[in-house]
């Protein structure tokens, strides 16, 4: 059982930069997300929010709420939230960070990120489809 996380911003899919992130929305992302999840054999669980708290509340609870891993997109957080890497560096299942955009080919400050040295792998530029790798990981037991 596996929990996608996306934060902030990623409710504008669609609508945001479609250039950037292309033109389907966060709704397309997370029905694409469960039917991988079908065919890799496991159950998602999708949720979004705008919230540091909320994400780092979910990520919290993850484990004793039956998940075996995590993919997080923390948007823009990924790249200053010591209280999200910490949130993740104090629970046992095995986090992978992914990013729809290539953020080394944008600008300065998204090169940084403070939460990939907690996950097991990140996975960025790729699209939608950075989910589905960062699932196929988890599943296969490289995440
Ligand atoms: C993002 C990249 C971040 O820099 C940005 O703040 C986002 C989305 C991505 O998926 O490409 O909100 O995480």
């Amino acid at each position: 059982m596996l929990l996608v996380l996306n934060g902030p911003n990623l409710n504008r899919l669609g609508l945001r930069e479609p250039g950037v992130y292309g033109s389907q929305t966060l709704e397309d992302l997370e029905r694409q997300c469960e039917s991988w999840g079908a065919e890799l054999g496991t159950s998602v669980t999708c949720r979004q929010s705008n919230y540091e708290g909320q994400l780092i509340e979910w990520i919290h609870e993850a484990q004793e709420q039956g998940f075996s891993g995590v993919v997080i997109n923390p948007g823009a957080l990924t790249h200053y939230s010591y209280a999200l890497r910490d949130a993740i560096a104090g629970q046992p299942l095995p986090v992978i960070e992914v990013h729809i955009s290539n953020v080394d080919a944008r600008e300065e400050f998204r090169h940084r990120s403070v939460t990939a040295a907690v996950c097991r792998g990140k996975i960025s530029g790729l699209g939608f489809l950075g989910y589905r790798l960062g699932m196929e990981a988890l599943v296969e037991g490289q995440g």
